[in-house]
């Protein structure tokens, strides 16, 4: 009898060809798509020897699966998907299930899922982070959409998803919740991650070019701190990037990289769709806008003449371990406005997420991976409903212990004209969450002058009007 493979996979990037050599790995046979016929060769030579099949027929793939097939895409989001679903459509049948592995917008994939129920076919949007080498060797997976469909491919991805945890023990995979609830949640992993990306990068902004670290010396302290509570994937590669010689002028490489961040857009999605929600979450707002500023370098450069940089006040001296208790307490803000958008989206969408869950399976394979998640897990563990992680009595010790090193590294970089706005927008944020009175009264006030828009009194109920 011919040959049935177990699973599908469209779009031979080195991202797909290492899903699929991860998947052969892991005792599943596989068969691979691409139109490009140089990537299927290229899948064809990685792959020797192995029970795998790559064509760039997608009537030959579809008829090579196993029914119901299980079919996953990793190709760009937007148009390609939906070319891609179009062009299966003739050869797959009722029960096989579509997997979209990309970066697809959630409400993409709720139009997706309930075009393709109507044919009888499943779709399941499924964030994958990690990568190329995360695909390769154990990504983090966060599927979402119709669960007895998420069965269907649960054993593999369980199988080729990172492991976390006590001797390894938890795949970093796990059914998210209902609808684009994967998609929605890589959303968020991607925007905790601009926010993260742009706080360490402040943070070398004032060592480098505050206290005069080199590069060197950068990729030490990252190293050291990598040891300790800032255990983290980003901490780490940091870590490696200040040491890595530029192989062209043997300058080290960070300084021979223009300055300015390019962006695929799920930052911003994160962004919009919390002011969607009335969510505030400042710290991803600042990275996404620090890109934007980023990208304008003439003006940079032309304003750089205009405001020249003060002396510097020498007598404002900063300790290393303060900026690491800065970047912790950073860190923390960051993903507890990303959790808690996602706990706002799940009442708003009804995905049934499971917040230790997201914790647990964040905590290996993905861009954000960090020791600290383990500590949210917990955190989540002791208390499901817990709406905000600030309220939790643990991080509140750690953000209390940690404030002082903030205050004093902000203060140094105002003084020193270093820009920090993600790491003062998570101050920031930290001081309107905990404060009792906000002064937002005056505002309904001035509502009320011009617009007659009305408030609400501290003393007592009901809904008022002055005649200002
Ligand atoms: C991941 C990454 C991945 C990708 C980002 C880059 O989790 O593996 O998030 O999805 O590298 O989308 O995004 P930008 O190009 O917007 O920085």
């Amino acid at each position: 009898m011919e040959q049935k493979y177990d699973f599908g996979l469209i779009g031979l990037g080195v991202m797909g060809r290492n899903f699929i050599l991860n998947v052969l790995d892991h005792g599943f046979s596989a068969a691979g798509l691409d139109l490009d016929a140089a990537k299927v060769q290229a899948l064809k030579e990685e792959s020797d020897g192995q029970a795998s099949f790559a064509t760039t027929e997608v009537k030959a793939f579809v008829e090579s699966l196993s029914t119901p097939r299980k079919i996953m895409l990793l190709v760009p989001a937007g148009d390609p998907v939906d070319k891609v679903v179009s062009s299966l459509k003739p050869f797959v049948e009722k029960g096989d299930l579509i997997i979209d592995g990309g970066n697809s917008y959630f409400e993409d994939s709720d139009r997706r899922i309930e075009e393709l129920s109507k044919e009888g076919l499943y779709y399941i949007g499924a964030g994958v982070s990690g990568g190329a080498k995360g695909a390769r060797l154990g990504p983090s997976i966060m599927p979402g959409g119709d669960k007895n469909a998420y069965k269907l491919i649960e054993p593999i991805f369980n199988a080729v998803a990172a492991k976390a945890g006590v001797d390894g023990q938890d795949s970093c995979v796990a059914h998210m919740g209902s609808g684009s609830a994967g998609n929605y949640v890589k959303m968020i992993h991607n925007g905790i991650e601009y926010g993260l990306m742009q706080l360490i990068a402040e943070v070398y902004d004032i060592m480098h070019n505050g206290m005069q670290l080199s590069n060197q010396e950068l990729g030490h302290t990252f190293q050291e701190w990598n040891k300790g509570i800032l255990q983290s994937f980003l901490v780490e590669i940091s870590s490696e990037i200040f040491q890595r010689k530029d192989e062209l002028t043997k300058r080290d490489l960070v300084d021979v990289i223009l300055d300015k961040a390019k962006q695929k857009g799920t930052g911003k999605w994160t962004s919009q769709n919390a002011m969607d929600l009335g969510v505030a979450v400042p710290s991803i707002d600042a990275a996404v806008s620090m890109r934007q500023l980023s990208a304008l370098k003439t003006e940079r450069l032309k304003a750089e003449d205009m405001y020249p940089r003060v002396e510097k006040d020498n007598a404002s001296v900063l300790s290393i371990g303060d900026v690491e208790h800065t970047l912790v307490f950073c860190y923390i803000i960051t993903y507890a406005q990303g959790l808690s958008q996602l706990i706002a989206a799940d009442k708003e969408m009804q995905y049934g997420l499971d917040m230790a869950k997201i914790c647990s399976i964040w905590r290996g394979g993905c861009i954000i991976r960090a020791g600290l998640l383990e500590d949210m897990m917990q955190a989540f563990a002791r208390d499901a409903s817990l709406q905000s992680l600030l309220l939790d009595v643990e991080f509140a010790d750690l953000l209390n212990r940690s404030l002082p090193s903030v205050q004093k590294v902000l203060q140094y970089a105002m003084m020193h004209q270093i820009p920090g706005l993600t790491m003062s927008s998570s101050l920031n944020y930290f001081f309107a969450f905990k404060s009792g009175f906000l002064p937002l009264n005056l505002v309904q006030a001035q509502r009320d002058y011009f617009g007659s828009h009305t408030y609400e009194r501290v003393d007592m109920e009901g809904i008022f009007h002055t005649e200002w």
